[in-house]
């Protein structure tokens, strides 16, 4: 009665302007994408992890989290939908309908595993996410500038992270729906649920649990690391 996680990591980390994907890059001495799988392979009940790798990927089977007999792999795609599409397709065929997946970034080695007690024990739909603490502005362009057009009622506003749940088979179809329907909008798993008419739940987590997008972030993220072992 354990449940999957989805790991898509076939993205290229643009934004990290480093020579190699962003996940593979190292956070004390150990790429982040290991940080990473070792995190979730302490999950209890956790039944196996599907990562979804680019297909030119030379990186991975490198790393000695890809022996383990709880990883698997598929080729990713496109998008980061079709890379999770990619992992569930896969899923379909060793897990049942209504199994329990968590999808989780590659990019995010901190999440407590508190927070993700907290997600398995709430609505079969439902993310972790983390209220604004900053004020966020609508914007609108004018003359190439970006304008106000109104602020959002900030205690309404959360910031989505991973792991994002939901049964496989709904989200499969919800993610593969939405894909064809209007791939601009589905940004995150919960994007595609909310379009077919779902309303997860947002389950307040560690803001330790961010992305890592930007070369600062790994500084912070190794720090972090390091307090956490000590
Ligand atoms: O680019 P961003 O940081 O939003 O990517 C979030 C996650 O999705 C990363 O772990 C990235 O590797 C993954 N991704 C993917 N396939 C893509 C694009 C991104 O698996 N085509």
């Amino acid at each position: 009665d354990g449940f999957w996680a989805v790991v898509p990591a076939a993205g290229s980390g643009k934004r990290m302007g480093a020579d190699k994907p962003k996940q593979y890059l190292t956070l004390a001495g150990i790429p982040l994408i290991a940080q990473t799988l070792n995190n979730i392979l302490s999950w209890p009940r956790l039944a196996g992890i599907v990562v979804a790798i680019a297909a030119d990927d030379t990186e991975f089977q490198k790393l000695p989290q890809a022996s383990n007999p709880k990883v698997h792999t598929v080729a990713g795609g496109k998008e980061r939908a079709d890379s999770v599409l990619a992992a569930l397709d896969y899923l379909s065929g060793v897990a049942a309908p209504d199994t329990t997946v968590l999808v989780h970034d590659a990019a995010r080695p901190l999440v407590k595993p508190a927070d993700i007690e907290k997600l398995l024990a709430a609505a079969p739909t439902a993310l972790l996410a983390q209220p604004a603490s900053d004020t966020i502005k609508q914007a609108t362009s004018a003359e190439g500038q970006a304008r106000v057009k109104h602020t959002l009622p900030r205690e309404e506003i959360w910031l989505a992270q991973t792991p994002q749940k939901a049964p496989l088979e709904l989200l499969r179809k919800c993610l593969r729906r939405g894909m064809s329907k209007s791939p601009a909008l589905i940004t995150d798993e919960a994007s595609a649920l909310e379009l077919a008419g779902y309303q997860p739940e947002l389950v307040a987590a560690c803001r330790s649990n961010f992305k890592v997008t930007h070369p600062a972030d790994l500084i912070l993220a190794e720090a972090l690391l390091q307090y956490q072992s000590e």
